[in-house]
């Protein structure tokens, strides 16, 4: 009798488990964390990136609880805004600010909050910027995209306040989301120079993690359309090369048809001849349709042809993103009377910003040379800014934190930090040369008498 019992129980044990889903039944939601981490006019091109990526959102039904904006948002009602209230992301002049909901705006727009969102914690949302906010609440059956657009160095993404965010850091976040089960599937775009320097040789294959960047490790990214008339001498980069395409295709795409590669392969047609947008991380994702992460195009309620000008218009207007802060006073000095008030008021930040670049430049040279010896030839050093292998995190973090601490006014000055990041290329050739502390003495040396920075040793 009893051995019957034990039978009969082991037997609706297993037809319950024979019955029971392998997986919850929830279907899974959509999530994304839009950021653009950079403010001032001549950084427009970011925000509106991100207000556009919103929209698109928007279009394909995703509610917007489960969007989360993060922008500086002084571009909109900037003085030297043409058109008030509005935010274009090319020359098509069609406003993309219209309607968006910024959830973190100003100071709050940083690394921590960055962070905390996307890991789902309320407490330190709170933490970071004084009050509730809205949180990335995923678990395991959803999708969460993230999209940032910004400028980069090698193996980091830039924020306003100078605390930018490494490849490590980023990578740390995507390991607790994977350990924690928050989501399905996770996909990041990134636009900033650099930007593949965020997962090469980082990003594991095998945890549902997909990335797209708009260039490899070690090269620039894009911005466009820089020269618009109707800007005139406010004129600056409206949109990132590949920010544009994709935001762009993804509003036109039937998304239910077009996979993820398909978007990926437009980006890549779109930016030839500039840079070349990667995929890393999971790549069987790349064939996913676009509708399990950006929404259904169906729910268009004004489905919208892409209105995007000819490519030769484009190409001409192009600026490399480190040196947008330079071009964009270049561009306005240009389409100005040239004996005009503002003209010479343009000319002097033009020949400040120069010397602040030359500073930077002075610093990267004497730095190698401290390393190299008189061998070191300025070409060199300019091919190592973007020729570079494997990052070596124990030697190239210390040496990244000592140059912020030692050049503030090089790493901390909007006209040339993201100039200077984009030299670090160097840094991380010198780390394959000789070991930490050599280089960080060399480091205090080219500091010293440079104008960007501190006169006492740390
Ligand atoms: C990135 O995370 C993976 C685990 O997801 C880990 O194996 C790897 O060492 C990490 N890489 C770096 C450079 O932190
Ligand atoms: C990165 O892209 C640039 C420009 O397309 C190219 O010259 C360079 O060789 C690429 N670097 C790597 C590591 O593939
Ligand atoms: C990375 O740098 C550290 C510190 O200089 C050094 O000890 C280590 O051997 C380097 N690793 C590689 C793989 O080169």
């Amino acid at each position: 009798m009893r051995r019957c019992v034990v039978v009969l129980v082991g037997l609706s044990l297993v037809s319950a488990l024979l019955t029971a889903p392998a997986r919850a039944t929830r279907p899974g939601k959509t999530w994304a964390l839009l950021v653009a981490s950079a403010n001032d006019w001549w950084n427009y091109g970011m925000q509106a990136d991100v207000y556009h990526a919103f929209q698109a959102f928007r279009e394909g039904g995703i509610p917007e609880e489960q969007i989360i904006v993060m922008a500086y948002d002084d571009i909109a009602q900037a003085d030297r805004n043409p058109f008030k209230g509005q935010v274009f992301q090319s020359y098509d002049l069609y406003d993309v600010y219209k309607g968006v909901s910024i959830d973190y705006k100003g100071d709050t727009v940083n690394k921590k909050t960055f962070k905390a969102i996307l890991e789902g914690d309320k407490a330190a949302v709170k933490a970071s910027t004084g009050r509730n906010g809205k949180v990335i609440d995923s678990g395991p059956e959803d999708n969460v995209f993230v999209f940032i657009s910004n400028h980069g160095s090698p193996g980091h993404v830039c924020w306003l306040d100078g605390d930018d965010m490494s490849a490590k850091e980023l990578n740390q976040t995507i390991q607790y989301l994977h350990k924690n089960n928050r989501y399905n599937n996770l996909v990041l775009y990134i636009d900033t120079c650099f930007a593949g320097s965020m997962f090469k040789d980082i990003l594991p294959e095998n945890i549902g993690v997909y990335a797209v960047t708009a260039t490899n490790s070690t090269y620039y990214a894009w911005s466009i359309d820089c020269m618009s008339a109707a800007f005139g001498e406010d004129a600056t980069c409206l949109g990132g090369l590949f920010s544009i395409s994709w935001v762009y295709q993804l509003l036109s795409d039937d998304r239910k048809h077009s996979t993820m590669n398909m978007q990926y392969h437009e980006a890549k047609f779109a930016s030839e001849g500039k840079c070349i947008p990667q995929q890393y991380g999971d790549l069987s994702i790349g064939k996913k349709t676009q509708v399990s992460f950006f929404g259904d195009s169906a729910q268009n309620k004004k489905p919208k042809q892409t209105r995007r000008l000819p490519r030769s218009a484009e190409a001409r207007s192009s600026v490399a993103k480190h040196l947008l802060a330079y071009q964009t006073l270049k561009n306005q000095l240009a389409s100005m009377p040239a004996d005009s008030e503002k003209a010479e008021l343009v000319n002097a930040k033009l020949r400040a910003t120069e010397t602040l670049m030359k500073h930077a430049d002075k610093f990267i040279t004497d730095l190698a040379m401290e390393v190299y010896g008189r061998s070191a030839t300025q070409e060199t050093i300019s091919w190592m800014e973007t020729n570079f292998g494997p990052i070596n995190w124990s030697c190239y973090e210390p040496v990244v934190a000592a140059v912020r601490a030692r050049c503030p006014d090089m790493m901390y000055t909007e006209e040339v930090r993201y100039y200077a990041g984009a030299k670090f290329g160097v840094l991380v050739n010198l780390c394959n040369e000789v070991n930490t502390d050599t280089l960080l003495a060399a480091t205090n040396t080219a500091a010293n008498g440079n104008p960007l920075c501190l006169q006492e040793e740390l």
